[in-house]
């Protein structure tokens, strides 16, 4: 697996692979690899000439500095782990050169998320979106995949990058199904953060998702009605609820629904002691 020390290097090998011919499969990740990124690297293996990722955690996308220094790092093991699922190349960076010239974050001309970026994590993290466009639009003007992939976990992400996607020039995003641990826990790389007895406590997420899923299929369609029983099945978990929310997928909105929805996405985020985890389920189909 060849390891490139700067998106410039990788983009020029990105641009020979192209002019041979050869497609190419892209994973972005900010490391800290888990079985969910295993699988969207086994599936832009499946699907494309070459599997390329590129490893950089970005500060444009943390709105809060202790988060950021918090977010588990480990470069070596990660790159072993690229290597074992059979990545062709992967790259990392510095903030400079992703954004030459520029001194520090201050610097960087934030893009703005748009549409798919309005409320939920809006509310809550402010910023967050439009950091992960502005990195995103630069990882795909470096690499110009064929394919990217995503995971659904995070769903309004997906929503973004899928619009950055849909104004670049033959990129298309596939979005992978959400990984779970045993017991339904969303594969992140912040579990690894959670103490044994947080760890027991997370899972109360799925379990949330899954009793609005139980209230769908037993024809319960109201928004609010689905809302509250999620707030608190996580409420009697201890757990701190950011938003507990539904969404029609396929018409996002910055404002929550209200009555009756034909088609919905549940999504939630809460923390766990210190620990932020996001997660959501499609509850029609
Ligand atoms: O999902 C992530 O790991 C990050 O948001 C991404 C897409 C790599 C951008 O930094």
């Amino acid at each position: 697996m060849l390891h490139h020390a700067t998106p410039q290097a990788a983009g020029r090998w990105c641009a020979e692979q192209r002019a041979a011919g050869r497609g190419i499969g892209f994973v972005p990740t900010m490391g800290a690899l888990h079985a969910g990124h295993l699988s969207l690297l086994q599936r832009a293996k499946r699907e494309n000439d070459l599997c390329c990722a590129s490893l950089f955690v970005n500060p444009l996308q943390f709105d809060d500095a202790e988060d950021y220094a918090n977010y588990p790092r480990d470069t070596q093991k990660d790159l072993r782990m690229f290597a074992a699922a059979s990545c062709d190349m992967v790259f990392s960076g510095a903030l400079g050169d992703f954004f030459p010239g520029a001194g520090g974050v201050a610097d960087i001309p934030v893009k703005n998320a748009g549409p798919f970026g309005r409320g939920l994590e809006e509310k809550f993290r402010p910023g967050h979106l439009d950091g992960v466009r502005t990195i995103v639009e630069k990882l795909f003007a470096a690499v110009g995949p064929c394919r990217a992939y995503f995971g659904e976990k995070d769903f309004q992400q997906s929503l973004v990058v899928t619009d950055i996607a849909q104004q670049s020039d033959g990129i298309s995003v596939v979005v992978c199904p959400t990984v779970r641990e045993e017991d339904g826990l969303a594969c992140s790389s912040r579990n690894v953060l959670l103490s044994p007895n947080e760890r027991k406590k997370a899972a109360a997420i799925h379990r949330a998702l899954l009793r609005a899923k139980t209230l769908w299929d037993e024809n319960i369609r109201d928004a609010a009605h689905l809302r509250r029983a999620m707030g608190e099945a996580l409420a009697a978990a201890g757990v701190a609820v950011e938003y507990a929310d539904l969404r029609d997928p396929l018409a996002w909105s910055g404002r929550p629904p209200a009555g009756e929805m034909q088609r919905a996405q549940a999504l939630v985020a809460a923390r766990v002691g210190r620990v932020r985890l996001i997660d959501n389920l499609r509850l029609d189909g």
